[in-house]
């Protein structure tokens, strides 16, 4: 069998061997917010390369690093640099991060992400929980012979992005002065970025932001019952919403001056979940 129960267990077991205890959070850092895991503490820095069955960044602005430590009380893990389909990686292989945070016991995950704004209201540094996704390209990150450890064959997404958790968010919002959008994330396969027509079609179709990651570990996390909070930095507006052309410089440039802002929710939010 292509990926077994065993395939994902031997990447756990090896980070297990290192950090010993199980971990209850998990956070997924997007282009440019790498530099947000400076709010762990007690760090056990784990390379992605020496972790048997992992994946490996080819992306610039992704670290390839697994963080393990404490927000406060929390045990959390964090992939600094995260895979996306558009390095070659299958949707099947995308599964793997999500199922090896699972096996080490996480029970929650933060998914942030870089994203466009497709929705005018929104502008750059704008931050938008995903309340719902659509992603109509490709198969599922959980297709092939189904391994029933981590979930059942067929599964609900209706609430992928838990509600509970967005309200959690919310609150925290309000009380530290964070304005926070709520809306649909569009998933895009990339690398190219969008042309302007497939952002208008986008827009028809229901979707506020664009971006090409984030909803094959959603959809990995429904399958083996984790909650998910997804979390978009708005980092430019999505192609033909301005006439400008769209640019990883801004992508980068908007990921770096959100830092402190996406640093104080994120961490408001671990403690209170
Ligand atoms: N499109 C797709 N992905 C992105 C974008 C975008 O405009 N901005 C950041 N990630």
């Amino acid at each position: 069998m292509k990926y077994a129960y065993g395939y994902y267990k031997k990447a756990a077991d090896h980070i297990l061997d290192i950090i010993k205890d199980q971990v209850e959070i998990g956070l997924v850092l997007g282009s440019a917010l790498g530099g947000i895991s400076d709010i762990i503490q007690d760090k056990v820095v784990i390379d992605y390369k020496e972790i048997p069955n992992f994946l490996m960044s080819t992306v610039e602005s992704h670290a390839g690093k697994l963080i393990i430590g404490k927000i406060g009380d929390k045990k959390v893990v964090c992939m600094s640099g995260r895979f996306h389909y558009y390095e070659g990686y299958d949707f099947e292989r995308l599964a793997v991060p999500i199922r090896v945070f699972k096996l080490l016991g996480v029970k929650k995950v933060i998914l942030t992400n870089a994203a466009g704004g497709i929705n005018t209201d929104y502008k750059p540094g704008d931050i938008m929980l995903i309340k719902d996704h659509i992603k109509l390209t490709g198969p599922s990150p959980v297709r092939g012979v189904n391994i029933p450890e981590f979930g059942d064959r067929f599964f609900d997404v209706s609430n992928m992005y838990t509600k509970q958790l967005r309200e959690i968010a919310k609150e925290i919002g309000i009380r530290e002065g964070i304005e926070l959008k709520e809306g649909v994330y569009y998933f895009a396969v990339g690398p190219q970025f969008e042309t302007p027509s497939e952002i208008k079609a986008m827009r028809i179709l229901g979707g506020d932001a664009v971006g090409m990651s984030t909803v094959t570990e959603a959809i990995t996390a429904a399958h083996c019952k984790i909650e998910v909070l997804g979390i978009s930095l708005i980092t430019n507006m999505a192609a033909g919403v301005l006439d400008q052309p769209v640019t990883t410089e801004e992508v980068d440039l908007e990921g770096r001056k959100a830092k402190e802002k996406m640093e104080k929710l994120i961490t408001q939010i671990i403690y209170e979940i």
